[in-house]
């Protein structure tokens, strides 16, 4: 099979690889769409994410769909021909977080796309059967594909108790906050605020049902009058998240998403005298399911965040696009094609 693999800084090389034989409990899926993920940015650019440095070639991209090929032995929920959505961190099962359900925090993770774990920019993958979560045919490959993402979105909102009459604030307008405002508006919340830099991703935002806008280039996030219930920070930038817990209202609650700094200051007295929740978050844990009942039943629409297919030769344009275009929300690569 064709892999598109990783092999130094900013180097992308196709290879002729063996196909994955499924271990027992696996599926080997022939992989139909895969969305291109900020962090497959940083590894291209930059060989590393914090402490996850990439010092060996590595297949890139975690945000997967396909359809099943074949199975290894004892796998009992699949057939042929399924098509599935990849989950793709596969925890151990057994660790004291796995049984709390906090599958998500376990330290043994293998997870698509971090090094050493090769991800899904190939021809076919293998994953244990139950992180291939069958989806419907209402369903298309590449918001199979996006599952992935929503379920950041899913979680940010379940951590943040989002929940129907809630007034939210989404600050960043990329992939993750656009599923998320979808996510917010689908958890029941009435006034869902999304605030960037970026005036194209903002129409998306408006168009995807935004209650409001912010452009907060123009007018800062402090001179807004916002008083959320939730904050979700998906901007991931250090000064923007520090003003975004002063758009909390009293009590509120503030998830921050958004990563790529070590430290952030923290508004200590406004925390304290208004009590305000501020929680972390990582990936997500059991969300496909209601990912795909959301999906499926159109509540959420995730085909409009797509801004172009690129076939597996072309996975290095796929991975400079937004670089290059300020319109580009989610690039996807078909690695049959
Ligand atoms: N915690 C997790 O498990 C997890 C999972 C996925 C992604 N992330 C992180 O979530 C963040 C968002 O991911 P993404 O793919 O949407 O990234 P992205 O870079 O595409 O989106 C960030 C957005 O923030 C906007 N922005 C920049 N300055 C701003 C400001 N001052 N105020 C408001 N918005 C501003 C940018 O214009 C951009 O649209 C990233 O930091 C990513 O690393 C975290
Ligand atoms: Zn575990």
């Amino acid at each position: 099979m064709r892999a598109s693999v990783l092999t130094a800084t900013r180097t992308i090389e196709i290879e002729e690889r063996p196909e994955p034989e499924p271990r027992p409990g696996e599926v080997v899926v022939r992989v139909s769409s895969v969305g291109v993920c900020g962090s497959d940015i940083h590894y291209y650019r930059d060989g590393r994410i914090g402490p996850f440095v990439v010092d060996a070639p590595l297949v890139l991209g975690h945000e997967a769909a396909g359809e099943v090929v074949a199975f290894g032995d004892g796998v009992d929920r699949h057939a042929v021909g399924d098509r599935v959505s990849l989950e793709p961190g596969v925890p151990d099962f057994t660790c004291r977080l796995c049984l709390e359900g906090k599958y998500n925090l376990c330290p043994n993770m293998r997870f698509f796309a971090t090094p050493p774990i090769d991800g899904a920019f190939s021809e076919y993958v293998a994953i244990h059967q139950a992180f291939a979560h069958p989806v419907p045919d209402a369903v298309s490959d590449d918001a199979a594909a996006l599952l992935e993402p929503l379920s950041v979105g899913l979680w940010a909102c379940r951590k943040g108790a989002a929940g129907p009459g809630s007034r939210v604030l989404i600050n960043g307008a990329g992939p993750i906050g656009l599923v998320s405002l979808q996510a917010a508006l689908a958890f029941g919340a009435t006034e869902v605020v999304v605030a960037d830099v970026n005036k194209q991703r903002l129409d998306v935002a408006a168009a995807s049902g935004a209650t409001g806008t912010l452009n907060v280039g123009d007018t800062p996030l402090e001179d807004a009058g916002i008083d959320a219930d939730v904050v979700l920070e998906c901007s991931g930038v250090p000064e923007a998240t520090t003003a975004a817990l002063y758009a909390l209202r009293p009590g509120g609650r503030a998830v921050l998403v958004g990563s790529g700094s070590h430290d952030v200051a923290l508004p200590l007295m406004r925390l304290q005298v208004h009590e305000l929740q501020v929680s972390g978050l990582f990936r997500y844990a059991n969300t496909w399911p209601m990912a795909i009942e959301l999906v499926a039943s159109g509540r959420i629409d995730l085909d409009r965040l797509v801004t172009g297919h690129y076939g597996l030769e072309q996975t290095e344009e796929a991975l400079t696009v937004g670089m290059r275009d300020p319109a580009s929300i989610k690039p996807i690569v078909s690695p049959q094609t």
